[in-house]
This record gives C-alpha cells, sequence and structure tokens, in this order.
C-alpha cells in the first residue's frame, strides 16, 4: 500500500480544513467501545484527514469491517496480513508501508492488552508490528473496566509509554458497559479530535523557537529534613512543555520536587530550591526565545538554615525569613530583544491589577493570572482557568479546561505575540 503524491505540509493555511494533507491511521482493538471508533472516522475526515484503518482480530469481534470500509472511503487492514477486505492489492510488506505513510497513529479505543504489547515491544499482529514501525507521533485513547484501568500493570505501562512521548487520550468517569460507574470510559470523540487537531495541524508552528519553561514547587530548607514549599504539583508546566515541544519547539523543562515523569524529548533540569532555580534559568535564559515560568517559586526562605536536624525544644519557636531572589525580575534585566516572557500568578483577590502590575513591574510580555479560589483552578489539579493579558493590553479569560489545553492556548498568544512584532526568532546570545 503505498500511495504517493499527497499533499505533505506542517500546518495548514487559513481556511483550510484543520487536518487537510493529514493521513491518521486508526487503530481499533476488542474493546465494546470500538462501536465509536466508526464515528471517529467520520469526525477525522470532516476535518480533513486521510483516514486508514487496521482491525484488531479481537476487534473484529464488536464491530465488522465493511462500516469502516465505507466511513473512510479505504480497505480496511486486519490483523492477518492476507486478508485486507477491499485493501489496495499490492506486496508491500503491510506495516511498514502503512507506517511510512502515517502522519499519526491513532489507537481508539485502546485495550489493555494493546497498551501492555506496545510498552513491551511485543509485535504479534498488524496493529502491534505497525506501532514499533512508526516514527510519527502515537495517541492512544483507553477504554476499559475500572478495576482493570487502575490496575498497577496497566498505570505502569501507560507510564513506560508516556515516558517514550506516546500521547494519552486519558479515559472519562461514567457508566460502563459492565454495568458499573467509574473511569474507563473512552474519552469523549470531541477530545480525542482535539488531540489530533492539537498533534498534527499546530505540530510545527513552534519550530525554531527555543522554550525555557519552569515547573513546580521549590523547597527552602530550615534543616536537613524540614523544609518550607507549597502545593504546586508541577503539571501546568510539565503540560507546558510537552505542549511546545509537540509543537516543534526545543524545550528545556526545568522544575522543582515533583511526582511527573519528565515528557520524552525536553531536557530535564531538576532544582530543589529557589536560588538553584535562579541559577538555572539565568545560565538557560540567553539561549532561549521563550521563557514561561510556571513554578511556584518561594518568595520567602528560611534566614538561617541548620546543617544538623533542630531538636524539639518544647519551647515556643519562631522562624526569622527572608526574601528568595526574584528569578523573574532578574530575567527582565537582561532580556532581549525578541525574546517573549510570560509568567504565572497565582492570586485570592484584585486578580486583573494585580497581574497587570506584575506583568509591568517585571517586563513580561504576557501574564496567566489563576484565581486559585476558585473551583478547578490553578494549584495541583487537572484543569485550570486562566486571565491572559499581554503588554499590548489584551485581555482573554479561559473556560475551566485540562491545564494541557491552556497549555496550547498560552502557546498560541506567544506566537500571535511573535507574528505582531514581525522580528523573527532571536539568535541566542553568545556568552
Ligand atoms: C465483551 C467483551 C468486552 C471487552 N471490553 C474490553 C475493554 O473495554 N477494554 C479492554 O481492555 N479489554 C476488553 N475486553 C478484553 C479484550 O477483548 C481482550 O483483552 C483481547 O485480547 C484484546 O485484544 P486486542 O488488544 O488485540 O484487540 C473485552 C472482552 C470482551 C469479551
Amino acid at each position: 500500500m503505498t500511495e504517493t503524491g499527497m499533499n505533505r505540509r506542517d500546518a495548514p493555511s487559513a481556511g483550510e480544513l484543520p487536518l487537510a494533507g493529514k493521513r491518521v491511521v486508526l487503530g481499533v482493538t476488542g474493546s465494546i467501545a470500538a462501536y465509536k471508533a466508526a464515528d471517529l472516522v467520520r469526525r477525522l475526515r470532516e476535518q480533513g484527514a486521510e483516514v486508514r484503518i487496521i482491525l484488531s482480530r479481537h476487534a473484529l469481534a464488536f464491530v465488522g469491517p465493511l462500516t469502516f470500509q465505507t466511513l473512510s472511503g479505504h480497505g480496511v487492514f486486519l490483523d492477518r496480513e492476507e486478508e485486507a477486505i477491499g485493501g489496495e492489492d499490492d506486496a508491500a510488506i503491510r506495516h511498514i508501508a502503512l507506517a511510512r505513510e502515517a502522519d499519526l497513529l491513532l489507537i481508539a479505543p485502546a485495550t489493555a492488552n494493546l497498551l501492555g504489547k506496545l510498552a513491551h515491544g511485543i509485535a504479534d499482529d498488524l496493529l502491534s508490528s505497525t506501532a514499533l514501525a512508526v516514527t510519527c507521533p502515537i495517541l492512544v485513547a483507553p477504554a476499559m473496566n475500572t478495576v482493570m484501568w487502575q490496575h498497577p500493570a496497566v498505570q505502569s505501562n501507560l507510564s513506560l509509554l508516556q515516558s517514550r512521548g506516546v500521547l494519552v487520550a486519558a479515559p472519562e468517569e461514567g457508566p460502563l458497559a459492565c454495568g458499573v460507574e467509574g473511569v474507563g470510559r473512552l474519552a469523549d470523540l470531541s477530545a480525542i479530535l482535539q488531540r489530533v487537531v492539537d498533534c498534527l495541524a499546530r505540530r510545527h508552528d513552534l519550530a525554531g523557537e527555543r522554550v525555557l519553561v519552569t515547573a513546580g514547587p521549590t523547597r527552602e530548607f530550615l534543616d536537613p529534613v524540614r523544609y518550607l514549599s507549597n502545593r504546586s504539583s508541577g503539571r501546568m508546566g510539565f503540560a507546558l512543555a510537552e505542549a511546545a515541544r509537540e509543537r516543534g519547539a526545543q524545550v528545556v523543562l526545568i522544575s522543582g520536587p515533583t511526582t511527573l515523569t519528565p515528557p520524552a524529548g525536553v531536557t530535564y533540569l531538576p532544582v530543589i530550591t529557589a536560588e538553584e532555580m535562579r541559577d538555572a534559568v539565568h545560565r538557560q535564559f540567553p539561549s532561549a526565545t521563550v521563557l514561561v515560568m510556571a513554578a511556584a517559586v518561594a518568595d520567602y526562605r528560611p534566614a538561617v538554615s541548620s546543617s544538623s536536624k533542630l531538636k524539639k525544644t518544647g519551647q515556643p519557636f519562631s522562624l526569622p525569613l527572608e526574601p528568595t531572589p526574584d528569578v523573574l525580575e532578574g530575567v527582565g534585566a537582561i532580556k532581549r530583544d525578541g525574546q517573549i516572557v510570560v509568567g504565572f500568578t497565582a492570586e485570592t483577590q484584585d486578580l486583573e491589577a494585580q497581574a497587570r502590575d506584575k506583568l509591568t513591574r517585571k517586563r513580561m510580555d504576557l501574564v496567566a493570572a489563576n484565581d486559585i479560589t476558585e473551583a478547578g483552578a490553578g494549584f495541583d489539579g487537572e484543569t485550570n482557568r486562566v486571565l491572559f493579558l499581554t503588554a499590548d493590553g489584551e485581555r482573554e479569560w479561559t473556560p475551566c479546561e485540562p491545564k494541557r489545553v491552556v497549555a496550547h492556548r498560552l502557546l498560541d498568544w506567544v506566537l500571535r505575540i511573535r507574528m505582531r512584532r514581525g522580528k523573527g526568532i532571536p539568535a541566542p546570545s553568545v556568552p
């Protein structure tokens, strides 16, 4: 199956369907949610994608190839190589040919079995062999019973896949086919489609940018075992790093301590204290074109840190604090023409006034402000709702959305600012 002459481009031009010229290979596996994949084919095509379908042997117990053949307008590839139903009849090695032509391998629904095979490099059928042969991004949309989903084996396979850069459209909570309610339902088709568009349509619009992202909390030590910190999980910064990498940027992620796995393809620099964060940012900033400060850096640290563990005395204890170095203020002073600096600010009152003041004082180009008293916004959650303010006076409130979506919105603003300036991407400064 070698089709040539496709018009391949990195990003659609204005007015064009977002997936025009893109080829999605859709793998469907043996889940009760397999019937939903038929609608997904229709919706992918509505967005301009060419769709090629591989049904696993077990998927065939749930759905028939004729539906997929009709909806995709192409032959459907089955597990056994000799059985392409209505497929182009050539002698190419199918998994290699399919892999070579793919802009994205989407597996929806993805069974626990498929995730396990992918994680461990097992290639015992057409879909898993194709997954090993692709060089394009892979997006999986798992669907299964809640207990299966929560099983440590499934979760560890998933983490392994994510650490290799496999994208995941996480399953949702709701009533499941097995009669229980819980996490495991195939992600909403609109959410899967959005991930596909994020991954393909915008894919290289940050090519050439060198994006420096900070994430997570810092720790300020009183003694070798105790520290002051905050509730930042690092999720917003990690989502930003991943989104920027997906869109073609070179990414450096400087993070305080978190439990998250750094996204694949990103240079990861772990730090602990505000001072280490400041030093790392100042080292990396000259070669960056964009800095996004999503870290929750401590404002104060203990004035004295004991080298031995402080003993309990039973007496009242007061802890003198001193300000930590302000990472952003220092950066504002060395910022070069063309570098774009973005900050986050978490506020509990006067959000817009406080954020605008910070934007001006710290010479930022864009600020993303959270009202952390709002449910679903700010620290330690999966979602965020922010107010974007630009140095040129624009403002945008986002809905409450997954942090990954907010990350893409922020990067869209960065691009808008870059284009408005019209000077192109600045060269790195030579130290
Ligand atoms: C009625 C039925 C429904 C199933 N639904 C799921 C499911 O939603 N998710 C899943 O991971 N496995 C499900 N399974 C189990 C898979 O079909 C089984 O693990 C199979 O080996 C998957 O093969 P495949 O990954 O090659 O398609 C189901 C099995 C049956 C009989």
